[in-house]
């Protein structure tokens, strides 16, 4: 439960619990019967004492907003809710929106990440001293008199599809004509307008086990049935989808084939080779999330051949890539390469809804890509990157030894590892913010318990060992 507490303003931290619960209470965000944490749990999440909450829980008792049952819990009051009519049935409504709501250990990580004093290993994202700022800021005084202040292309402006064009060929020897490429507003929204446009309520599609965390709502929320294909050192098992295909019709594959997120694993060539040979005899697509392609640590080492570069590729696969990992996500800015027909029937439904992401910031990427500002800036992140990778290793090395089997990864932000002593998720999130770090538990991606994923993009360097060894502490108290 999302409760702010502001303990310097005066009103007693009970007085504060009541009100905001009362107010969800009334307004149908908690509606009937929905289970409230215990006052440990919530005390813990608050940082006050359990009597704090034990106080604010018989208050709401006594006015007959909650209730405690034994062994069920504290659960909101069956008539409590609706006591205010004014107010529209909002959780009957959200109940029903397609979307489910953001899983509550997603919500806790997000709203620990805000507290400045836990250091962040959890989120998929550079830390803020490796933006781009001076380098942005300077480009932006340069940019042309003329941009697309209108509604534009719903593929995305020429002058950026033609960049994206060749920068992807001259990365990854990607080789697609403009009119086969659609700009998003970043990957993650490339593989909603894949889902929304292609796919029905009821398809089969085969993904990744552990997979990219938000990959997972969009196909849920699109009615789909997700089958996991298993993971090695080597990435996902392609002889996997023949067995899938047979039992369930499989009909789109999603894979990260280059430093998988989360478990950082990069799919082998050969096996690279018998996916598309799969897909193309059974003629199921695939979706290739390429967001961590570019980041490649190894000095000298170039990025991986994308699925869609490789021969045969060229009707079977669609490819996601954006400028989140290699540039600045706050962009927001990303492509989808396909089939031509693919691409225009997605653009039509992009027309549908927003008509595409702002002119300016379209402008904006085309010059990253085309001043050789990205270049420069992905080998100012490799180097940071690498150099934050190995600090992170060598924390774990030393606090942990063999309680956690982490496989060093060869690119992009994070490193996945398994506990010796497995426990439960919840668990070791909990134990892990109260010493003070966040981390992302193996079970947001879908994994089994007793994984951990950690980032170490996300917080300066100077923090990462620190963060480990917290996090060694909550491990050993668990
Ligand atoms: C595999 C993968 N795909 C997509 C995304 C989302 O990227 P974007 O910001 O381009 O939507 C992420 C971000 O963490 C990711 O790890």
């Amino acid at each position: 439960m999302d409760l702010h507490l502001h303990l310097t303003e005066g009103e007693p931290a009970y007085r504060q619990i009541v009100k905001q619960i009362e107010a969800r209470v009334l307004s149908g965000e908690l509606p009937p019967g929905t289970r409230l944490p215990t006052e440990r749990d919530l005390a813990q999440q608050l940082r006050v004492n359990r009597s704090t909450v034990s106080v604010a829980y018989d208050e709401l008792r006594a006015k007959g907003l909650i209730r405690s049952v034994r062994g069920s819990g504290t659960r909101v009051g069956e008539d409590a809710w609706g006591l205010d009519f004014r107010i529209p049935d909002w959780a009957g409504y959200m109940s029903q929106g397609i979307f489910q709501p953001t899983l509550p250990m997603v919500r806790r990580i997000w709203d620990e990440n805000r507290r400045s004093a836990n250091i962040n290993l959890a989120r998929g994202e550079m830390s803020a001293d490796l933006w781009p700022t001076e380098q942005l800021r300077t480009l932006v005084a340069q940019m042309p008199a003329r941009m697309e202040l209108g509604y534009g292309d719903p593929r995305g402006e020429q002058s950026l599809r033609s960049a994206v064009s060749a920068h992807l060929a001259s990365e990854y020897g990607l080789r697609v004509p403009d009119n086969q490429i659609l700009i998003t507003a970043g990957s993650q929204q490339g593989l909603l307008l894949v889902t929304q446009s292609l796919l029905r309520p009821g398809d089969a599609v085969a993904l990744e086990k552990p997979s990219y965390a938000y990959s997972l709502p969009i196909f849920a929320a699109a009615g789909i049935r997700m089958f996991p294909v298993p993971l090695d050192d080597q990435g996902l098992m392609p002889e996997e989808v023949v067995a899938l295909h047979r039992r369930h019709r499989i009909r789109m594959v999603f894979v990260t084939p280059t430093h998988q997120n989360p478990t950082g694993t990069t799919l082998a060539p050969d096996r690279r080779r018998r996916l598309i040979e799969i897909c193309t005899d059974l003629r199921i697509p695939i979706v290739e999330d390429d967001a961590h392609g570019a980041l490649t640590l190894e000095e000298g080492a170039r990025a991986a051949q994308p699925l869609a570069a490789m021969s045969g590729a060229e009707q079977q696969v669609i490819y996601l890539g954006t400028l989140s990992k290699t540039f600045a996500p706050g962009l927001r800015v990303g492509w989808m390469t396909g089939p031509k027909a693919v691409i225009e029937r997605i653009a039509g439904i992009r027309e549908q809804m927003d008509f595409g992401i702002s002119g300016i910031t379209q402008a904006i990427a085309a010059q990253v890509l085309t001043t050789g500002i990205w270049e420069e800036n992905v080998e100012r992140l490799r180097q940071a990157l690498r150099e934050r990778r190995d600090i992170m290793a060598d924390a774990i090395e030393r606090y942990f030894g063999d309680e956690l089997a982490i496989t060093v990864p060869q690119g992009s932000y994070h490193i996945w590892g398994k506990l010796r002593r497995p426990m439960r998720d919840k668990d070791l999130l909990e134990a892990a913010v109260r010493h003070g770090v966040v981390v992302a538990p193996g079970t947001v991606y879908g994994a089994e318990p007793g994984f951990v994923r950690l980032t170490y993009a996300s917080s300066p360097k100077a923090e990462i060992v620190e963060g480990i060894r917290r996090l060694r502490d909550a491990v050993t108290q668990c």
